[in-house]
């Protein structure tokens, strides 16, 4: 491994020790962030190491801009009111402004995974292939696990909720080969019950 990424990697390391000291939650959901994605382009054939190491760096820091968000917007219960969301979608570009040190591969997951592909996302509503291809299999991965987990003010939905979500999301909200892909992905885990869901 050339010296540049084991020194991104490191920063990588640092990083999340201060968004887990900061957002503990947002850490736990990263990290399964990482793993669905690196899944999902396990299936998609992404094979190169620098860029499988971009996307493992990347998604585990896609919300670090949520350290410059008031954690009583970050944690308020229920619903945001138009101010509060405006400040929380900023998330993306403070994250972007945080690793910029980094190569654009990684900074550009943080600043696009809430992008749409029917381009009615945020922070520049880019539409299809003009969003990255590590920030649209981020997006898929994102929305899942928050669509499955837990939390103080919403239960988690079932696999089969979840894939139905995701189906109604493909080519609107989510490239629609990878959460394809990611769908065919779901559905094994769902046939063989012997499998650890993601
Ligand atoms: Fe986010």
């Amino acid at each position: 491994m050339n010296k540049t990424l084991t020194n991104h990697i490191r920063n990588t390391q640092l990083l999340v020790k201060r968004l887990e000291q900061k957002r503990p939650l947002t850490m736990r959901h990263s990290c399964n962030v990482n793993k669905i994605s690196c899944r999902i382009a396990q299936k998609l054939g992404v094979e190169d190491e620098t860029e499988l190491a971009y996307l493992r760096m990347g998604t585990l820091l896609h919300d670090l801009g949520k350290v410059d968000i008031p954690t009583s917007i970050i944690d308020k219960p229920g619903l945001l009111n138009n101010t509060e969301y405006c400040i929380i979608m900023k998330h993306t570009i403070f994250g972007h402004q945080q690793l910029r040190s980094f190569p654009i591969e990684v900074s550009q997951i943080a600043l696009y995974h809430h992008e749409r592909y029917d381009g009615q996302g945020y922070p520049y509503g880019l539409n299809g292939e003009q969003i990255p291809l590590l920030a649209r299999i981020c997006s898929v991965a994102d929305v899942y696990d928050a669509m499955v987990s837990w939390r103080p003010y919403h239960k988690g939905k079932s696999l089969q909720e979840a894939i139905y979500e995701l189906e109604r999301g493909s080519g609107r909200q989510f490239d629609p080969f990878i959460v394809g892909i990611f769908i065919n992905q779901l559905l094994d885990i769902e046939c063989d019950q012997s499998i650890v869901p993601l």
